[in-house]
C-alpha cells in the first residue's frame, strides 16, 4: 500500500457533518448518573487505604511521630516514614528535567511549607488510616515561616513561564516614560490562589512484580508516566494508567504531584493495591497554585491616548526548594501597541509549596494589572475605556512585528460592545444606579491568549463492516474533550459519531500529549484528523485504482468522503460505500497513524493568538458595600469553532474565573505559623451559582489557515483573561474607588 503524503489527505475529507455542531458531552449521563467512574471509585480486591500525615508547620524539622501509637491502632498495616520506606530509582531531589517538579516523598525530616507530607499511614480501612494518622501526633523543631513578599531577599529569577525571559526590553521605556505628556504609575496585588478541582488528587496503585496499574486523574497520561517510571526505575510500558475523566485539573494535574507517587510507594510498600485521596485542606501545599504578585505598571501616553510606553513588573513568590516563576509581566507583551515595552521579574523565595501553572498561568495575574491600569489611563485621558484600547490597537505583533495569523479582535470589541450596550455608559464613575439604589458600574477588558500546540499522536482504522475506531490518549478535565475529539474523528474518517468508537483516557493509547496551554483540542484534534484522513487516503488509493469502482481513474484528491462513501469529487452521482471498496479489495481493515505537532515556518512567520473582549456590570450597595456581579458579555475569536455547546460552556467557565479573581479569590496565610487559614471550600471563596449574574458569549466567527490544518485556537483558559480586568473595572466605574489589591473587598469600596 503506498503511503499518502499526509499533507493531501485533508482535501478529501468536507468539515461540517459533525465538527461545529453542538453536541451535548457524551459523558454527561455517565456524570448525573453518578456512573462515571473517576479514578478514586475504584476499589479493588484486597485493597487498602492510605492517609497522609501532613504538617502543620511551615518550616522546620520533624523530631518525632508516635509510630508505635498509630501502628496499635486497630486495622492499621504500616506506617510509612522518612525511616520506613520503599527506594526510588532516583532521588526525587533531581531536576531530570524541567517539569520534574522536586517532590516530598518522605526523603528527609526537612519540612519546607505547611501540609507538607511527613508520613503515609496504610491501614484496612479509611477511618482506621485517618485515625492513625492524628495518632502520630507529630512534634517540631520550628523554625519562622517566611511568608508575605517581603519575607525574603528577592532576586532575577533565570526565566519565567516556560522558559521566558525574566527580563524583556523593547525600545526604551523609560525615555519615553520621562517624556511622555501622560503617566501613571500604579501597583497592585494579586494574592495566592488554590485550583482547587472539585476532585482531589489522588491515586489507586496495584503492583504486579515490577508492573504497575494506576487509576489516577492526569492532564498528560505519557509525561506522568515518564515521571512515574524515572522514579521507580521501570520501564513506561510496565505502566498502565486509567484516568477516563478528571473532576478538573487546571494545570494542577498536568504532572504527578507528590501525593500520587506515596501511594504508589505505599502499595510497593504493604504489596497490597492501595488507594489514596488528598482531603481537600491536603491540597492547599503539595499540588500547586497560583503564585501570590505585586506588580508595578508604569504607562505613558500622548494627550490624545496614544501609548508610548508600558513597563510592567512583577514580583512573585516561589518556593525555597524549586522554581516555578509566574510570568505576570508578560501580559503586558502582546496585547497593545507601544514603541516602547519593558517587561520585569523579581521572585522571593518563601515556605509555601511550590507554585504551578494555574488556569491561564501569568496572563490571569497580569492581565487583570494592565487592564486595570489602562482603565486608569484612558480615565486620565478622558477617554472612553473601549475608544482607549482600539486607539492602542496592535495591528502587528508589538514586540516582533510579525503579522497575526489571524485577529478578529475589533469584531470581538464591536459585537461586545453592542450586545452589551456599552455606548450608553457614562464616562465618569458613579453616574448609574438602579431602581433599588444601587451603585451601577460598566467595566470592560480585552482577553488575548496564545493559540499553542504541542506535539501528539493518533490511530485510525477503516474495518470492513465501514465503521471505524479511532484512538488517541486525550484527557476529558470536564471541558468535553471526549465528545469535540470524536466529532473530529468522525468527519476525519467521513462517518457519522455512530459509526465510530473514539478511544481516550489511558496510557497504552498514542500519545497525545498534554492538555494544557488551551492546546489539547488543537493539538490531538490534529493528531485524530490527521490519521483519520490518512486512512481515507488509503481507501481512496484502493478504490481510484480499481477498474470496478464507480471512483476508477478520479485520482486521489478527486474524492471526497462522507457518510461512509467516497463520492467523485467532479461528478457526486458517482460513489461507493466504505464496505464496498474494502470488501472487493478483500481487505478486513485499514489503518494508520496521524500526527499533530506545529508548523515551525507558520509559527515563525506569525504571530498566533485568540483574542476576545469582556464586558462586565456590577452593582454596589453604597451603604453597605456589598458588590454583585450582575452581567457579562464575553465576545471572542477563537478560530474554528468544534462544538459551540462546550466551548460556550469553557468561556463561561473562564469568566466566572475571572469574576472570581476580582472579587472572591484568596488563600490567606497566617504570619505567625506559615498556614493556610481558609484551606477549604467553605471560606476560600469562589463564586457559587448565586453569585453569577447573567453571562452571555458571542463566538466571532474566524477562520485561520496557519495555525493548524483545522484553525483550532483553543478557549480553555482565554476566558479568564480579561474578564478580570472588566470585573474590577466595573467597580471602579460603579464606585469611583480603584481598588489595588485583589480581590475587591466590602472595606475596600467604603473607604472611597
Ligand atoms: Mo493549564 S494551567 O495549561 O492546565
Amino acid at each position: 500500500m503506498p503511503e499518502l503524503r499526509l499533507s493531501q489527505a485533508p482535501a478529501h475529507v468536507r468539515h461540517g457533518s459533525n465538527i461545529g455542531q453542538p453536541l451535548t458531552r457524551r459523558d454527561g449521563i455517565l456524570k448525573v448518573t453518578g456512573t462515571a467512574r473517576f479514578a478514586a471509585d475504584n476499589h479493588l480486591p484486597g485493597m487498602l487505604y492510605a492517609v497522609i500525615a501532613t504538617s502543620s508547620i511551615a518550616r522546620g524539622r520533624v523530631t518525632f511521630l508516635d509510630v508505635e501509637a498509630a501502628k496499635h491502632h486497630p486495622g492499621i498495616v504500616d506506617v510509612m516514614t522518612p525511616a520506613h520506606k520503599p527506594p526510588l530509582a532516583v532521588d526525587p531531589e533531581a531536576k531530570t528535567n524541567p517539569f520534574a517538579f522536586r517532590l516530598d516523598l518522605l526523603h528527609s525530616d526537612r519540612v519546607r511549607y505547611a501540609n507538607q507530607p511527613i508520613a503515609v499511614v496504610i491501614a484496612e480501612s479509611l477511618e482506621a488510616a485517618t485515625q492513625g494518622a492524628k495518632l502520630l501526633a507529630p512534634r517540631y523543631e520550628a523554625e519562622p515561616a517566611r511568608v508575605g513578599l517581603d519575607a525574603n531577599e528577592s532576586y532575577v529569577p533565570p526565566s519565567v513561564g516556560l522558559f521566558n525571559q525574566a527580563e524583556v526590553q523593547h525600545g526604551d521605556a523609560n525615555a519615553a516614560l520621562a517624556a511622555a505628556p501622560m503617566r501613571i504609575e500604579a501597583t497592585y496585588e494579586t494574592p495566592a490562589q488554590y485550583h482547587n478541582a472539585m476532585e482531589p488528587h489522588g491515586v489507586v496503585a496495584a503492583w504486579d512484580g515490577d508492573t504497575l496499574s494506576l487509576d489516577m486523574p492526569t492532564q498528560g497520561l505519557v509525561m506522568t508516566r515518564a515521571r512515574i517510571a524515572e522514579l521507580f526505575g521501570i520501564a513506561p510500558e510496565h505502566i498502565h494508567i486509567r484516568s477516563p475523566f478528571l473532576g478538573g485539573g487546571f494545570g494542577s494535574k498536568g504532572i504527578a504531584v507528590g501525593p500520587q507517587i506515596l501511594g504508589i510507594m505505599a502499595a510497593r510498600l504493604v504489596g497490597r493495591p492501595v488507594k489514596l485521596v488528598l482531603g481537600r485542606e491536603q491540597m492547599y501545599g503539595p499540588v500547586g497554585h497560583r503564585s501570590a504578585t505585586r506588580q508595578t505598571m508604569r504607562i505613558g501616553a500622548d494627550r490624545d491616548g496614544t501609548l508610548t510606553a508600558i513597563a510592567h513588573h512583577a514580583k512573585i513568590s516561589t518556593s525555597t526548594f524549586d522554581d516555578f516563576y509566574e510570568p505576570a509581566a508578560d501580559a503586558s507583551h502582546p496585547l497593545y501597541a507601544s514603541p516602547a515595552i519593558a517587561t520585569s521579574h523579581e521572585a522571593v523565595r518563601l515556605d509555601i509549596g511550590t507554585p504551578l501553572f494555574m488556569r491561564a498561568p501569568g496572563e490571569a495575574t497580569g492581565s487583570i494589572v494592565l487592564e486595570s491600569v489602562l482603565d486608569e489611563a484612558a480615565w486620565a485621558c478622558r477617554m472612553d475605556p473601549l475608544a482607549f484600547r482600539i486607539k492602542n490597537y496592535a495591528e502587528v505583533e508589538p514586540m516582533s512585528g510579525r503579522p497575526f495569523s489571524s485577529k478578529r479582535l475589533r469584531e470581538c470589541y464591536a459585537q461586545g460592545a453592542q450586545r452589551f450596550g456599552w455606548s450608553q455608559r457614562p464616562l465618569a464613575p458613579r453616574q448609574m444606579r438602579d431602581d433599588a439604589g444601587l451603585l451601577v458600574g460598566w467595566g470592560m477588558g480585552t482577553a488575548i491568549f496564545p493559540a499553542l500546540m504541542f506535539e501528539a499522536q493518533a490511530r485510525a482504522v477503516l474495518r470492513s463492516d465501514g465503521t471505524g475506531v479511532v484512538e488517541s490518549g486525550t484527557h476529558d478535565m470536564g471541558q468535553g474533550a471526549w465528545t469535540a475529539f470524536a466529532q473530529i474523528a468522525a468527519d476525519s474518517l467521513g462517518l457519522d459519531l455512530e459509526q465510530i468508537e473514539f478511544k481516550a483516557g489511558t496510557s497504552d493509547l498514542p500519545d497525545a500529549g498534554i492538555a494544557g496551554g488551551s492546546a489539547h483540542t488543537a493539538t490531538a484534534g490534529s493528531a485524530i484528523q490527521d490519521a483519520g484522513a490518512a486512512v481515507i487516503a488509503k481507501l481512496a488509493d484502493l478504490a481510484t485504482r480499481d477498474q470496478h469502482s464507480p471512483l476508477f481513474g478520479a485520482g486521489n484528491a478527486g474524492v471526497i468522503a462522507r457518510g461512509g462513501r467516497l463520492f467523485r469529487r467532479d461528478d457526486e452521482t458517482r460513489s461507493e460505500s466504505y464496505a464496498d471498496i474494502l470488501r472487493r479489495a478483500g481487505v478486513n481493515e485499514l489503518e494508520a497513524r496521524g500526527k499533530g505537532a506545529i508548523d515551525p515556518a507558520a509559527q515563525a512567520n506569525y504571530a498566533m493568538y485568540a483574542h476576545g473582549a469582556v464586558f462586565a456590570e456590577v452593582k454596589v450597595d453604597p451603604e453597605l458595600g456589598q458588590i454583585r456581579a450582575t452581567r457579562m458579555v464575553g465576545a471572542f475569536a477563537v478560530g474554528r469553532i468544534i462544538n459551540p455547546k462546550l466551548v460556550r460552556s469553557q468561556l463561561f467557565g473562564g469568566m466566572i474565573w475571572g469574576q472570581s479573581f476580582a472579587l472572591n479569590e484568596e488563600a490567606i496565610t497566617d504570619r505567625r505559623s506559615g498556614r493556610i487559614i481558609n484551606a477549604n471550600l467553605a471560606e476560600y471563596h469562589i463564586p457559587v451559582h448565586a453569585d453569577v449574574g447573567a453571562l452571555d458569549v458571542i463566538t466571532v466567527d474566524e477562520h485561520d489557515p496557519h495555525v493548524n490544518a483545522l484553525g483550532i485556537k483553543g478557549v480553555g483558559e482565554i476566558g479568564v483573561v480579561g474578564s478580570a480586568g472588566a470585573v474590577a473595572n466595573a467597580v471602579w466605574h460603579a464606585t469611583g474607588v480603584r481598588v489595588r489589591r485583589f480581590p475587591i473587598r466590602i472595606d475596600d469600596v467604603l473607604e472611597g
